[in-house]
């Protein structure tokens, strides 16, 4: 067999067997079959799609290209959540502490950043300290010990996502739904969850720009998740303006703290109460939705969800006086408030073009090697369907350079719609 047959064949639209699809995963993984074959395939993969079956092979010989993590004797039930990825979505920082403070242990590992969209490694490492390269034992020993790890994907379990998911990031490949259903799906399966509870985000700011799109992908991971014996559930949630109004790591980990001590943007903190409230019932700590918000709720005005995080951020070697006093975290050179340039109603914050500005910044890569500005990014002030006056704050820029911050005011100015007519505030779920 030849990676180039391979490639042809999916440029051609044929269908993959199972024997081609191990072949170039377990290739790519040993170093026999390089980079620019991997990509040329991905792209013909994002052009011509794969089957559902295709795509469930994929999954399993990325599962397959590592270990699976055995949580049991660690766990009673391993819950695990995973976004499809968004602008501003720093949910996994909250929603951890908060079910592992309403006692269901949670160890999670999580990626960087993709094309424009965060990634919660990145955000995480604005804590001087905190390391995200835990290996299996220290994985499973923290996660009995604390009930919380949030950690990068270690390197022996699914090894082929972590691959393709960095050269994905740099050859315009990330937004195709079976990629995308492959490589959470195989990262959470290899992780060891029994139940998992997937933000599947649906918006301009999302790799699923619609809701059949959204709904495709999401029936395709239930499919995947049944076929391995997980309980699966998506939620497909709003992604059409940046989710609460930090954009940008160090930015947002401060929303994040803000949020578990019971402040925080009113729509982070639903976004965040709601997928809280899923988990505890997948995890079977809650008996329905109701009493798993109620106890969300609780765990941040009694202060355990925070304290949770503090313990998170501690056993991974991050320096808590950050967590404490988070103004101590990276600062950008220049901070400047834009204001808004005309009175009315927002229409539209479009999440993509804030998600590229905050990149283009140095907040995400432009390609595999590129170095994390933590400090830069935005807070956008305002909600599509919100009044603004004007020259009321709009947005304001944290920059480290002088160039991209007049580029970047430019660019995020455009992505705000004001007008006459009254618009009304977008959901934050969909289904
Ligand atoms: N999140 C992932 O883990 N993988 C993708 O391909 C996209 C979002």
């Amino acid at each position: 067999m030849r990676a180039v047959d391979i490639i042809i064949k999916k440029r051609e639209k044929g269908e993959l067997t199972q024997e081609e699809i191990n072949f170039f995963v377990q290739g790519f993984v040993k170093g026999d079959i390089p980079d620019y074959q991997v990509s040329a395939w991905a792209m013909a993969v994002l052009l011509n799609g794969m089957t559902p079956q295709e795509t469930t092979d994929l999954t399993l010989a990325m599962v397959l290209s590592g270990r699976i993590l055995d949580l049991t004797g660690v766990v009673d039930i391993a819950v695990d959540k995973h976004s499809s990825g968004g602008v501003g979505d720093k949910t996994t920082l909250v929603v951890l502490p908060i079910v592992a403070a309403c006692g269901l242990p949670v160890g999670k590992m999580s990626g960087r950043g993709l094309g424009f969209s965060g990634g919660t490694l990145d955000k995480m490492e604005s804590i001087p300290g905190y390391r995200v390269d835990l290996n299996t034992d220290e994985f499973k020993r923290q996660l009995k010990e604390k009930g919380i790890v949030l950690t990068g994907q270690s390197l022996d379990l699914a090894p082929a996502d972590g691959k393709l998911y960095s050269l994905r990031d740099v050859t315009g490949t990330v937004p195709s739904i079976p990629l995308i259903a492959s490589s959470i799906m195989s990262k959470k399966i290899a992780a060891g969850a029994q139940a998992i509870v997937l933000d599947v985000k649906v918006g301009n700011g999302a790799f699923m720009e619609t809701l059949d799109m959204a709904r495709e992908l999401s029936a395709l991971m239930v499919q995947i998740g049944d076929l391995a014996g997980r309980k699966t559930i998506c939620l497909l949630s709003d992604m059409n303006q940046p989710l609460g109004h930090a954009v940008g790591n160090a930015l947002e980990v401060k929303e994040a703290i803000d949020t578990l001590k019971g402040d925080g943007p009113a729509d982070f903190r639903e976004h965040c109460l709601h997928v809280s409230a899923y988990m505890l019932v997948v995890g079977k700590r809650a008996k329905d939705l109701n009493e798993g918000r109620g106890m969300a709720e609780k765990a941040i005005a009694n202060g355990s969800a925070f304290e949770k995080f503090r313990v998170l951020v501690a056993a991974q070697g991050g320096d808590v006086s950050y967590v404490d006093d988070s103004d101590r975290m990276a600062r950008a050179k220049f901070v400047e408030v834009v204001k808004a340039p005309c009175s009315g109603f927002l229409s539209r914050v479009d999440a993509r073009g804030v998600g590229e500005a905050s990149v283009a910044l140095g907040a995400g890569r432009a390609k595999k090697s590129d170095a994390v500005d933590h400090a830069v990014g935005f807070i956008i002030h305002h909600k599509v369907g919100e009044r603004v006056e004007q020259g009321e704050p709009l947005f304001t820029i944290h920059a480290n350079d002088e160039r991209k911050l007049a580029e970047a005011r430019a660019s995020v100015l455009s992505a705000h719609i004001i007008g006459n007519a009254i618009v009304p505030p977008l959901p934050l779920f969909y289904e």
